[in-house]
């Protein structure tokens, strides 16, 4: 189902921008300006065939007359990549409005922006805003080669291109990314933001704990989830607390795929735990987190949880729905 408070837009442009990844302008269809954004924010894409996946903005977030996203077509992702990759300049879209799960600290001195191949996304809309700004920045990005680096020409054309790093898996060992030396000095002003596939972020969170960077200044954003073993998965309930309706949740089902079988609708985009459209608030029980998105904080607090992969550790979690 699409939620009424979807905009319909144009696909004014497709552009290759690197092996395998393309840009997709985005305009008005009815002409009146998009809704403002701030860096950092996604959409979710509403596709033929059903799916809904969240894709970053990555145009300058002042820009109110299209949006922009980049795509990897990644034929191992669970459809969403491909069918963007079969869209066609002119094809109609229906979108969510932006929302940030990632935005700049107001705050910081210095931001030190760090992308792992298409994870550049949201860190170029970012970079943009920062430069618009006058603030101090780094970005750094990481990709296999330059063929299948994303945005280059833009970020060679920008007026912060010295501000800019590229490193790459195929080219000389001084100019791959030293996460250990960029991140060896934690610094009370700076803010860290890293964005890319699950070996990036794992070897950026573990550089900066590890060096004592504390964890309110880092700022990441999964864009999938690793695979996760079902095997010990159990069935559960869900009870409504509006109604004290209660829904079996079988051990080969999501909470998500119960509810709708029941007839109750909830908003999902990613569905693997990394974009937080889905969260929803828990009432009583305890649940069995499986998600990317809430902080350790979050999770442990109990109060919340992203039915689209979470599970429960009791027989019974009661959801404010
Ligand atoms: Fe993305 Fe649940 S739909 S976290």
């Amino acid at each position: 189902m699409v939620p009424s408070d979807t905009l319909e837009v144009r696909i004014a442009a497709i552009r290759d921008e690197a092996v395998d990844i393309r840009s997709l302008e985005l305009v008005p269809v009815d002409g009146q300006p998009l809704p403002a954004f701030s860096a950092g924010s996604h959409i979710d894409v509403h596709l033929p065939g059903g799916l809904v996946r969240p894709y970053s903005l990555c145009n300058p977030p002042a820009e109110t007359h299209r949006y922009l996203i980049g795509v990897l077509r990644d034929p191992a992702s669970r459809g969403g990549s491909v069918a963007v990759h079969q869209l066609q300049p002119g094809q109609a879209l229906r979108i969510s409005r932006p929302r940030n799960h990632f935005a700049l600290a107001p705050k910081a001195r210095r931001h030190l922006l760090l992308a792992g191949g298409i994870g550049l996304t949201p860190l170029l809309a970012m970079a943009e805003q920062l430069a618009a700004d006058g603030a101090d920045f780094m970005l750094h990005v990481a990709t296999r080669s330059p063929a299948r680096t994303a945005f280059a020409t833009r970020l060679a054309g920008s007026a912060f291109v010295a501000r800019v790093r590229f490193h790459h898996d195929d080219g000389p060992a001084e100019q791959r990314l030293d996460l250990a030396a960029l991140l060896a000095r934690p610094d009370t002003g700076t803010h860290v933001y890293f964005c890319g596939p699950k070996g990036f972020m794992d070897a950026v969170q573990a550089a900066a704990l590890a060096a004592g960077w504390p964890a309110d200044q880092l700022h990441l954003e999964h864009f999938s989830a690793a695979p996760v073993s079902h095997d010990s998965d159990a069935a559960f309930e869900v009870e409504l607390a509006s109604t004290g309706r209660v829904i079996a949740v079988g051990a080969d089902q999501t909470v998500v795929q119960a509810l709708r079988a029941a007839g109750v609708d909830l908003v999902t985009s990613c569905e693997q735990g990394v974009c937080g459209t889905c969260i929803t608030r828990v009432i009583a029980g305890q649940p069995d987190h499986r998600d990317l998105y809430l902080t350790a904080d979050e999770q442990a607090r109990g109060d919340q949880f992203t039915p689209c992969c979470s599970r429960s550790r009791t027989p019974r979690l009661v959801l404010d729905l």
